[in-house]
């Protein structure tokens, strides 16, 4: 509620003020409060949050369209609200006049009474117009129809003149649960057959070993031998990563960006190692070691620093192989969090592409000749990306690129998956 710090009952009001502050410019994930929510209504302030913040662009290009002026800038927990009942109303199988009655309710919950009426009537009106307002908001271009924002649109078009409707789309689907098999513990089949057994449908995930796709997403404790460490919860793409690192056994190995640790696992999976994982947030560093007893895996050197300043923390020991899974923009992943189409602004990728070519120039000189440095981003911004790794090539005489498979683009459900960028470049040997 807006006047107090309890936060609100309602599962709806949740997704509204969640949506309020993503437009402030937190995370969804962070602003989202579930707590003292009955698990019924927590999933129904997921699935509303979610997706109003999915489809926010459109939502707020309907919204004009229903309004006579628009709404004050001190009222966007009304505005919030507005979009969460107009998506509700769009999708939802409860009935209409049960979802208006209760958004008018809520307004009052916002102390403003005075809005009551006005939500009675925008709801109603869309009810009544939706067939002919659903065509002008898709006759409105790819932006708004898509509820994207135009630079992100502009980007996509000039990078994939052929795939950017499809790269809309994707990124508006809902992302399957993909998990990766331990195969330290068991073998994928193994695992499938377990998940059979549970009654959980599931197929092995086409482009790599280890992947399992579910047909429903269940919750993860749920799933057999998840306490015992036999899964990982990691996208299909991002599973990719360990195998072009390809470790031997007992290499010196570095994860230079390696929080929350879904890779340093999958790369101990493969192979007993001399891993050291870096991440400059010693919170999210937490988590690899959480991780890594949960799957049972040997430890890993875990070092809170700037990647970037390796004279902080590096031994002067060349390491044999080096994953850098860059900070980016993570236009790859706005179907798991869709709240990247409202943060992400134009203006953020130079100083993202800067942060990346620093990066990669303070590691390339970690890595022993001969050795392997395989380059990822969940981006799918050539800046970040094929610019990014062509500029590093043009600048350092002793990085040879490999040819990978589309030249290393993963795009949004492509197979399933979500975007991802890999290049694997070898330092030549002295
Ligand atoms: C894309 S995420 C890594 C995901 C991880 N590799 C995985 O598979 O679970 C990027 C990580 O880079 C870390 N990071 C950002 N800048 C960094 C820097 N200069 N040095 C080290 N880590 C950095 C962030 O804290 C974040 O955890």
């Amino acid at each position: 509620m807006a006047t107090s710090s309890a936060p609100p009952a309602s599962a709806r009001l949740r997704a509204a003020l969640a949506l309020q502050q993503v437009w402030a410019g937190r995370s969804l994930d962070d602003a989202l409060q579930l707590q003292g929510l009955s698990a019924r209504d927590q999933r129904q302030a997921q699935w509303l949050a979610y997706n109003a913040t999915r489809w926010a662009q459109r939502l707020e290009a309907l919204l004009d369209l229903l309004l006579d002026k628009p709404l004050k800038a001190r009222d966007q927990d009304l505005k919030a609200l507005l979009l969460v009942a107009l998506y509700e109303l769009q999708a939802s199988r409860a009935p209409a006049p049960a979802s208006v009655n209760e958004a008018v309710a809520l307004a009052a919950q916002l102390d403003k009474d005075w809005a009551r009426g006005l939500v009675n009537a925008v709801l109603r009106r869309y009810l009544r117009e939706r067939a002919a307002l659903d065509a002008r908001l898709d006759g409105m271009g790819p932006a708004v129809a898509s509820s994207h924002p135009q630079w992100l649109v502009e980007a996509l078009q000039t990078a994939y003149p052929e795939d950017w409707p499809a790269v809309l789309a994707a990124n508006n689907a809902h992302p399957p649960l993909v998990l990766r098999v331990n195969r330290r513990r068991l073998a994928r089949e193994a695992y499938l057959a377990h998940l059979a057994a549970a009654g959980f449908a599931a197929q092995g995930q086409a482009r790599t070993a280890a992947g399992v796709v579910l047909d429903a997403p269940v919750a993860v404790e749920s799933l057999p031998g998840w306490r015992e460490g036999w899964v990982s919860v990691q996208d299909g793409a991002a599973q990719l990563a360990a195998p072009l690192v390809n470790p031997q056994p007992g290499e010196r190995v570095l994860d230079a960006c390696a929080a929350p640790g879904g890779k340093t696992a999958h790369l101990l999976e493969l192979a007993d190692l001399d891993l050291w994982a870096v991440d400059i947030s010693a919170r999210r560093l937490g988590q690899i070691r959480e991780n890594l007893q949960r799957l049972g895996l040997p430890a890993a050197r875990l070092i809170a620093a700037d990647a970037a300043q390796p004279d902080a923390w590096w031994d002067g020991v060349p390491f044999d192989r080096i994953l850098l899974d860059a900070p980016c923009s993570a236009t790859g992943v706005i179907r798991r969090h869709p709240d990247i189409k409202l943060l992400r602004r134009a203006g953020d990728i130079p100083a993202l592409a800067a942060r990346q070519r620093a990066l990669l120039a303070a590691l390339w000189p970690l890595l022993r000749p001969g050795g392997r440095f395989v380059y990822a981003t969940c981006s799918v911004l050539p800046t970040e990306n094929a610019e990014q790794i062509a500029a590093f090539c043009a600048s350092h005489a002793d990085a040879r690129c490999l040819a990978l498979p589309g030249t290393g683009q993963v795009l949004p459900g492509a197979d399933g998956m979500d975007g991802f960028f890999y290049a694997v470049l070898e330092k030549e040997a002295a």
